[in-house]
């Protein structure tokens, strides 16, 4: 599993201008066949993806998997139509509330409150998905790295610092050993650091 994010110099996911077309870009590189998205991320886009072109699912493209225990993401129907994924499923947990009885979007059920994202990933796993990336603004993120999950961080580093916000590492406050992948400097002063588990 790899997470890729942008982020300032101090860590922060908000609260700055990303080079979102270079960010977007780079993410092809993994070739996912999952992009785990944190429902967060998701709401954060909404008015975006109501106004956004749909020229529908593409079929060569990763499954979108939303982490949404509480069911707060209710536009995965749209989604699908974007022309990044082939098709779109919501990650829920036993006390998830019900969903509408017409949707046509695929579900998984994991873990009792929260969405139990090691047996999720699993599912996944058995449903052929091998390489997953992670797409949240570092709250998700953090969770993976407590459980063990993520096998390789990607950081496209902007130089500003903003100060206060969410940090990619969420509430993590262990310890994650990395051994350096790879570095590539690109104009306007953003740094890739590419990072796999040690
Ligand atoms: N800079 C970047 O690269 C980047 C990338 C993406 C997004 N963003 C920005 O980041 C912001 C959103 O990011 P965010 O960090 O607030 O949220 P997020 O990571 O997108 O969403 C939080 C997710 O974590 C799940 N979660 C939290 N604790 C959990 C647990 N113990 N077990 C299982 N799941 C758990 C939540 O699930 P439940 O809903 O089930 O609780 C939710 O799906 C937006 O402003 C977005 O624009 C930035």
């Amino acid at each position: 599993m790899v997470a890729h994010l942008a982020v300032s110099i101090d860590g922060a996911t908000t609260g700055f201008e990303a080079d979102q077309a270079r960010f977007y870009a780079m993410a092809t590189l993994w070739q996912e066949d999952v992009t785990l998205v944190g429902a967060d991320t998701i709401l954060a886009q909404e008015s975006a993806v109501r106004t956004a072109d749909r020229p529908g699912p593409r079929a060569a493209g990763p499954l979108l998997a939303v982490v949404d225990s509480r069911h707060r993401v209710h536009n995965l129907e749209d989604l699908r139509d974007l022309g990044y994924w082939s098709d779109v499923i919501g990650l829920y947990s036993d006390q998830t509330p019900a969903r509408a009885p017409d949707s046509t979007t695929g579900e998984l059920v994991a873990g009792y409150e929260q969405v139990d994202l090691a047996e999720a990933l699993e599912l996944l796993h058995r449903r052929g998905a091998q390489v997953v990336r992670v797409d949240s603004g570092g709250t998700l993120v953090g969770v993976l790295l407590s459980l063990g999950l993520i096998d390789e961080l990607s950081l496209l580093v902007h130089p500003v610092v903003v100060g206060a916000g969410p940090r990619w590492h969420g509430a993590f406050d262990g310890r994650f050993d990395l051994r350096l992948a790879n570095t590539e400097v690109f104009e306007g002063g953003i740094v890739w650091l590419r990072y796999c588990t040690a």
